[in-house]
């Protein structure tokens, strides 16, 4: 089946031609073509994402992106489905994606279908070498941690239809604390690659509380890790490279210490035969290293998704869209139907 997917839930314009095959059973992907429009430039002298400026651009951007799919030679009209985010997300970015979406189908005659941003990103991880390469016994039951700057939750997954929520964050999600903790350390939108990058050249030598660490749930909390930032940096001003650096490693130490530690013990209760890592913040080497050799250490597989589907895109959309429709999921959006969020 292949499936034209559209993502517009954020600042990142996408579009994604996929191919799925296996059925629920089995699932298969082959990425055809995934086109991302970013917008960090547009955004970055504001410090963070402007809804309506997210939404001009997304309207200049989506036909540009098609008018590119056509040029390396795919044709809609070979489309089975399409998809497209209806939520979570920033309404004005989501509508745009919506609207687009909807006028292919009418034009195209094509069924249209709604998929939910967060379940595009915990299906991503099968968007990798190794999830190609693994029967669903093998990843089956999981633990799932996504991480993004909208979400930071961890779910008990049974299998690609059955799942639930075993913990999330109580305030900000862990991408939005690196956004914001770079912000304090006056590194450019959007913080996450800035702090890592800084974090490589640093040394953790700040200790910065882990939040809720030596609590018996699987619940987060975030803010109160970049309050201890901004108390450390009133007492102590970074002034030089190194001592920015230094920071931002202690900040990542933390955070990371929290993620993974957390999401090996809810592993070890779900009984789980692999943690799977997906979102934004699935981007980062450090969390993505550290995750791993801790599921090695309790002899259980690790999947998280190829570079470049880790943060926004629309071929998580594809996937997610493939595995709805055979759950037979209404999120059919007739040319009447509202946002579904
Ligand atoms: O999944 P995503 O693209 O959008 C949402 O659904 O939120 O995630 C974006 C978040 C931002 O907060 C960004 O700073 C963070 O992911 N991020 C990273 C890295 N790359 C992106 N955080 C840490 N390290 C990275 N390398
Ligand atoms: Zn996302």
């Amino acid at each position: 089946m292949i499936i034209w997917s559209v993502e517009t839930s954020c600042d990142e314009t996408a579009l994604a031609v996929v191919e799925a095959s296996g059925g629920l059973k089995n699932p298969k992907f082959a990425v055809l073509e995934s086109v991302v429009s970013s917008q960090i430039a547009v955004h970055r002298p504001f410090g963070g994402v402007v809804p309506n400026l997210a939404k001009r651009e997304h309207l200049k951007n989506l036909p540009l992106l098609l008018e590119k799919l056509s040029a390396k030679g795919l044709d809609i009209r070979k489309a089975d489905l399409l998809a497209v985010t209806i939520g979570p997300g920033l309404e004005p970015a989501l509508w745009t994606g919506v609207n687009f979406a909807k006028e292919l189908a009418k034009k195209y005659k094509k069924p249209l279908l709604g998929v939910n941003h967060l379940e595009g990103h915990i299906f991503s991880f099968l968007l990798s070498s190794g999830a190609r390469r693994a029967k669903p016994s093998e990843v089956f039951p999981a633990a799932a941690l996504l991480v993004s700057g909208g979400h930071t939750l961890i779910l008990k997954m049974k299998s690609l239809t059955e799942w639930k929520r075993m913990g999330e964050t109580r305030d900000d999600a862990v991408g939005e604390a690196y956004d914001k903790v770079a912000r304090l350390l006056d590194f450019p939108y959007p913080g996450g690659p800035e702090i890592e990058k800084a974090a490589g050249a640093g040394s953790a030598s700040v200790f910065f509380p882990r939040p809720m660490l030596d609590q018996k749930n699987y619940d987060f909390s975030f803010s109160g890790l970049k309050t201890a930032v901004l108390y450390y940096l009133r007492d102590h001003p970074a002034k030089t490279e190194k001592e920015r650096n230094d920071v931002a490693a202690s900040f990542q130490e933390a955070a990371v210490e929290v993620l993974v530690k957390k999401t090996v013990r809810a592993a070890a209760d779900a009984e789980a035969k692999s943690i799977i890592l997906s979102g934004g913040v699935a981007a980062n080497k450090r969390l993505r290293a550290e995750l791993k050799k801790a599921a090695r250490k309790e002899k259980i597989k690790f999947f998280a998704p190829e570079m470049r589907f880790n943060t926004d895109n629309a071929a998580m959309i594809g996937v997610a869209a493939y595995i709805a429709k055979l759950r037979g999921k209404k999120r059919r959006i007739s040319a009447q139907a509202n946002l579904i969020i």
